[in-house]
């Protein structure tokens, strides 16, 4: 069985219905403070409770057979983690450390972990490679940062085995359109879009237009919300046929600029989006885009929606369907 903590949140979602379509025995730990209970499948025990609480997970651990965890549970809100750093080193850092001991303790030895690639800080190159370094600009990617430290020396200590992926930007929605992307307050550019189009909110914001890129936008590197969940299942397979401990980026390896992506999302659409110039945002690099050729060569990874149009029609149709 797997333990999926976090697994009512947008990625974890997606990442959910795929490994129950493919047959795996999943339960679901969530506090539900950002997920959604009707973004899980019927079959999947929801167990509504936080990672940190170390009662609640010796009672998982001991009532269920669980041979694995995939943990997407954390605090993501990059400019929230500036002005209030102890959130996200509690939750993000301290809470997975309490899972961590867990493990430990119940001699669960696989661990799969929703890093990023704000782990990097300002890109020197891109794309960027494992190889890049590593230099946190936000107490969000360093709470992140640090549970990659900690994985190591768990590793060495305890033969705790893990597989850290680091994505560049989610996107996109099961093409069945049944979940998506749902967050309060939404940060990511592609569901702003979708609410400017629909009026929900009155505009997008385009920060800065002045950047050295062809069209003076800042360029980010989108994956699909589905390859990103067939990326969690090809880890998890290799650390359960015993392979060792990685750090893997998922990226596209092409990004796309604010402005390409406003203008296919009008073609998506059929509709203009209402766009306002706005100056750039402190900390904002121009290009942002991951490369995953290791992820491709070494897990076997093989993105099936690359092109961003499916990822903004899959966005599009969760968006005009959406149920939470
Ligand atoms: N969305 C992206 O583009 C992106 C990019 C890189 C990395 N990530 C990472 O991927 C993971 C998932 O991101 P997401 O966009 O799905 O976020 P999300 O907020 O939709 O999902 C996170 C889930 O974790 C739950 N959670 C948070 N703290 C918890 C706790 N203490 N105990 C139990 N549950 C808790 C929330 O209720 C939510 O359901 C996060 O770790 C994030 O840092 C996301």
């Amino acid at each position: 069985m797997i333990l999926v903590i976090g697994g009512a949140g947008y990625i974890g979602s997606h990442y959910v219905h795929y490994a129950h379509e493919q047959g795996e025995n999943l339960v679901v730990l969530d506090n539900l403070v950002y997920g959604h209970r009707e973004a899980l499948p019927e079959g999947v025990p929801l167990i509504e409770g936080d990672m940190g609480d170390t009662a609640l997970l010796d009672s998982l651990f001991t009532t269920y057979p669980i041979q694995a965890v995939v943990h997407f549970a954390a605090y993501a809100y990059v400019g929230e983690s500036v002005t209030a750093p102890t959130k996200y080193y509690h939750n993000n850092t301290v809470a997975t450390l309490a899972v961590l001991d867990a493990m430990v303790r119940h001699k669960v030895k696989n661990f799969v972990f929703s890093s990023t690639c704000a782990t990097f800080g300002n890109p020197q190159y891109v794309p960027m490679d494992e190889k890049h370094p590593q230099d946190p600009i936000n107490p969000y990617g360093e709470s992140k940062y640090f549970v990659e430290r900690i994985l190591r020396a768990y590793d060495t200590a305890y033969g705790l085995r893990f597989i850290a992926l680091r994505y560049f930007n989610a996107a996109g929605a099961a093409p069945s359109g049944l979940i998506g992307e749902s967050h309060d307050p939404e940060t990511h550019l592609i569901p702003l879009i979708f609410q400017a189009v629909m009026g929900t909110r009155s505009n997008i914001k385009v920060f800065g237009t002045d950047y050295d890129t062809p069209d003076g936008t800042c360029i980010r590197d989108y994956i699909h919300i589905l390859d990103i969940a067939q990326a969690h299942a090809l880890a998890l397979k290799r650390l359960l046929s015993g392979g060792s401990s990685d750090f893997f980026n998922l990226g596209n390896g092409q990004g796309f600029s604010v402005q390409e992506v406003i203008t296919a999302c009008e073609k998506v659409c059929g509709k203009p989006v209402p766009v306002e110039k706005a100056p750039r945002r402190t900390g904002d690099p121009p290009r942002l885009i991951g490369c995953a050729d290791k992820a491709h060569a070494e897990l076997g990874w093989k993105p099936q929606y690359a092109e961003i149009e499916t990822i903004l029609q899959h966005a599009w149709n969760w968006e005009q369907h959406r149920r939470y």
